[in-house]
């Protein structure tokens, strides 16, 4: 029975969802959806609207559960459409919010208090010089993932951000995770790494929310992810039981290869190899970049943001590395 689930589930994520992927939204499109969407829907309650707002068909199921939910007003349903539950009863719909122009907030994932603008001045060309045997084979380990990244992606930049990001955004949740357990475990404040960490993790998600506006995931690249995922989650939480310092510097390591990747790209939409397309929506409230905004730009932010992973995670394995607890130092958050 279990295997029939998993197997249907794996099914799903394989082959669903696919179409919504390549769709690159407009400001003036979104503006224009978000008119459609306040026309039918200018009560409180329906927080799940733009879920999913890349996904024109799921919009136009959401415009059909509007109809049903005024039918049941005032009532706490199920919806058999997508499973939401229509909240009114319970008084906790999101209060309206909006932009700094007025404009209504599109975004169920992010609000405007988790949005920011990357530091760009950040040095993109730190490295960490390995000197004890576990940073060299930390650093080994990562330029021979490199090798292998190389030869499936070549020049497929998008691409290979996209499935970059599935494997970059496990870290800092395994981590933080860990580090929670911890801190009941032992009733101690964690120095707010457990906050540090998760931050990364989300932001690292949020790379991907933007890079899957851009690029279409094929079904065996999707296979592939779920794969990877399987194996990195299991291989990394028992490798940040076993070593925290190790894990860090690891991760430090990926993240200078992140950055290295994001250069390239960069350099590939310098040179017209890779088009400069406009910039997604999410892309310009997430990162508060300017309406006209193009690839270009994002991918300079999000170069900027794995170069602070860089040097969140290094900092990390050097406290390790100096006989002491993160704890004890003071966390780097609210950087994003
Ligand atoms: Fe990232
Ligand atoms: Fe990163």
């Amino acid at each position: 029975m279990t295997f029939i689930v998993l197997a249907r589930s794996t099914a799903r994520a394989l082959f669903s969802g696919g179409r919504s992927y390549h769709r690159q939204f407009s400001t003036a499109a979104i503006a224009r959806h978000l008119e459609n969407v306040e026309a039918t829907h200018h009560h409180g309650g329906s927080f799940y609207y733009w879920r999913k707002m890349s996904s024109l068909p799921e919009i136009k199921d959401q415009h059909h559960n509007s109809s049903e939910e005024k039918k049941n007003e005032d009532t706490t349903t199920t919806n058999n459409n997508n499973n939401s539950v229509v909240s009114s009863y319970w008084g906790i719909t999101r209060p309206k919010i909006q932009r700094e122009d007025g404009t209504e907030w599109p975004w169920n994932c992010f609000m405007p208090w988790d949005t920011y603008r990357a530091d760009v001045s950040i040095d993109v060309n730190k490295h960490h010089v390995p000197k004890t045997f576990t940073d060299k084979v930390a650093f080994r380990s990562v330029k021979f993932l490199r090798v292998l990244s190389d030869l499936y992606f070549k020049e497929r930049y998008g691409c290979h951000a996209m499935m970059l990001e599935t494997i970059a955004a496990v870290p800092g949740m395994v981590g933080g995770m860990l580090l929670h357990l911890k801190s009941l475990r032992k009733f101690q404040h964690s120095g707010g790494w457990i906050k540090a960490l998760l931050e990364e993790a989300e932001n690292e998600r949020m790379h991907l929310m933007t890079m899957v506006e851009l690029v279409k995931p094929s079904w065996h690249e999707r296979l592939l992810v779920i794969t990877a995922q399987g194996v990195f989650f299991n291989f990394f939480f028992v490798f940040y039981l076993v070593s925290p310092k190790a894990a860090h510097r690891f991760v430090g390591y990926l993240e200078e290869e992140a950055v290295i990747s994001y250069t390239q790209h960069l350099d590939a939409i310098v040179s017209g190899k890779v088009e400069n397309v406009p910039a997604p929506a999410i892309a310009i409230d997430y990162w508060r970049l300017p309406k006209d905004a193009t690839l270009k730009d994002v991918v300079t932010v999000i170069r900027a943001d794995e170069a602070h992973h860089r040097d969140v995670n290094h900092f990390a394995s050097d406290i390790h590395h100096q006989g002491k607890e993160l704890k004890e130092a003071p966390a780097p958050i609210g950087y994003h």
